[in-house]
This record gives structure tokens, C-alpha cells and sequence, in this order.
């Protein structure tokens, strides 16, 4: 029986045992998936059990995306670039980290047919999955990306990375054709305190939990094309679960279900 975790803290919220067990179960694989709570300290300790096979495959979530990179041996080019890791297997002797929320942004908007080549992009928010959007973006090939967080230090250090982005100062809209939304504001049915008094555009939410926030909302009502995180979601998971199984398991409406 091999066993699959997702680490993070916290953790209950995690929806991933729910995606990875039914893809399990779906394709008679001999393993189990859960969901473990974990401090700081107990990483080390916990990624080192994948070196005696006690364990198969690790994904990764908020806080310890790029705090769990010491603890590999390997990063893959994805990783490396957004010092993000959420995906982690063995390869060899060697426990290597991958990123699959840059697939899985792109993988997704493809999906709901958003194409974003030659495209002006705002992106709201500096938290841990937007590098991951904007490598994911860079690659796709659009034309522009701004990108403005309320704490101005934080894009600072993400330019660092991507020189090719632009910082605006929040509040500040340029002109664009598609503004994702990367910040938690949402979550609890809280708004952004920006306005946005544009139409023909595409909105893009990273939160699919609620579905539609209040971001997309205002996005609708005044005639523009809306969409959520849920894809990006189900698509990073897909990546992990091929790289561990060597399979490319099925999204159909019983994956999707599972989000709603
Ligand atoms: P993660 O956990 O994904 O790394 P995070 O670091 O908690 O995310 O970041 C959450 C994002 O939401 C940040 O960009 C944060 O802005 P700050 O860097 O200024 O904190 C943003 N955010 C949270 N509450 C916000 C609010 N009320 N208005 C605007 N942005 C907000």
C-alpha cells in the first residue's frame, strides 16, 4: 500500500485526499492519500521518511511551499524558478520538488478557454501562488504583466524574480484584458476595496471556495467574462497524481462534483 500526504498547517480545509482517493480508487490503485498538520520542525523529519519509502509522494501547501525546498535534494526548473514546491517525489535515491501550480494555472485556463497570448495581464496580490501564475503566464506567451499587492515590499521581491513584470501601486488600473484576483480577499465573503469599471474583460479568481466572490461579482454585473480557481485546482492535482502513478487520471463531472 503506498501512502500519499498533503502537509501544510493549516491543513483541514485541504480538499486534496477527496480528489486523490477518488482518482485512486477510480484507476484500483493500491494506496492511500491524507491530510496531516505539521509544525515547522517536523519537516525535515517528515520529508526524510520518503528516503526510507515509508512514504510515496508529498504535496505541499501554504506555509511551507518554499520552506520545504532545504530538506530536497533536487528541483525541477518550475520549482527552482518560483522557489515554490508543492509536489514532491523520488527519483532514484533522490527526493526531488516540483511545482505543478504553474501546469495546472495554464492546464486550466485552457480548459475554460481563456486564452492569454498577446494579452495584458493585472495580477491583485504577492502571496505564495503568484509566482506560479506568472512563470505560468510568462510561459503562454502574453504581452504584459502588471502586478500591484497592497504591501508594495512584497511585489518588490517578486520583481526580483521576474524582472519582466511591472509594479503598480494598489488601486492603480491599467489598461487590461484580464485581472486575477491572487489575494484572500474573498474568502469570507469580504470585497477588495478597488472598483473596477470595466466590461469585455475576463476576471479570474484563484478562490473557488466560495465560487463566486465578490470580485467576481462586480465582474459579472457589469459584463464580463468570470471564472474561478476550481480548474487550476483540479489540474495541479492531476499533475501530482501522474507523476506518482504514471497516469493521467480522468477530470469529468464526478472530479468537479467533488469542488462543489
Ligand atoms: P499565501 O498564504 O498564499 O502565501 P498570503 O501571503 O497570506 O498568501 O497573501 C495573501 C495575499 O492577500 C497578500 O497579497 C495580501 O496582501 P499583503 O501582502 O498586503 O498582506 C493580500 N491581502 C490580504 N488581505 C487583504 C486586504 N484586505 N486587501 C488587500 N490585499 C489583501
Amino acid at each position: 500500500m503506498k501512502k500519499y500526504f498533503v502537509i501544510g498547517n493549516p491543513i483541514e480545509h485541504s480538499l486534496s485526499p477527496e480528489l486523490h482517493n477518488f482518482w485512486i480508487k477510480k484507476n484500483n490503485i493500491g494506496a492511500i492519500y491524507e491530510k496531516v498538520k505539521l509544525e515547522e520542525k517536523e519537516l525535515k523529519g517528515f520529508v526524510n521518511r520518503m528516503r526510507k519509502d515509508e512514504i510515496h509522494g508529498i504535496n505541499v501547501t501554504v506555509p511551507f511551499k518554499n520552506k520545504v525546498i532545504k530538506y530536497l535534494d533536487k528541483l525541477s526548473l518550475e520549482a527552482e524558478k518560483t522557489e515554490s514546491v508543492n509536489t514532491i517525489y523520488k527519483s532514484g535515491k533522490n527526493i526531488i520538488g516540483h511545482n505543478t501550480d504553474v501546469a495546472g494555472f495554464e492546464l486550466g485556463l485552457r480548459h475554460s478557454k481563456i486564452n492569454v497570448l498577446h494579452k495584458s495581464i493585472l495580477i491583485l496580490g504577492a502571496g505564495g501562488v503568484v509566482p506560479s501564475i506568472i512563470y505560468s503566464l510568462l510561459g503562454m506567451g502574453c504581452k504584459k504583466i502588471y502586478l500591484a499587492n497592497r504591501t508594495i515590499s512584497k511585489t518588490e521581491n517578486i520583481k526580483k524574480k521576474f524582472d519582466e513584470i511591472e509594479i503598480l501601486k494598489w488601486g492603480e488600473i491599467p489598461d487590461f484584458d484580464i485581472a486575477i484576483n491572487a489575494t484572500s480577499v474573498g474568502l469570507k465573503g469580504d470585497s477588495l476595496d478597488i472598483e473596477f469599471n470595466v466590461k469585455d474583460k475576463v476576471f479570474y479568481d484563484v478562490i473557488y471556495n466560495p465560487k463566486v466572490t465578490n470580485f467576481l461579482k462586480m465582474a459579472k454585473k457589469n459584463g464580463n467574462k468570470i471564472e474561478n480557481g476550481k480548474y487550476m485546482f483540479i489540474y495541479q492535482a492531476n499533475q501530482s497524481f501522474s507523476i506518482w502513478n504514471n497516469l493521467i487520471p480522468k477530470i469529468d463531472e464526478e472530479v468537479i462534483k467533488i469542488l462543489e
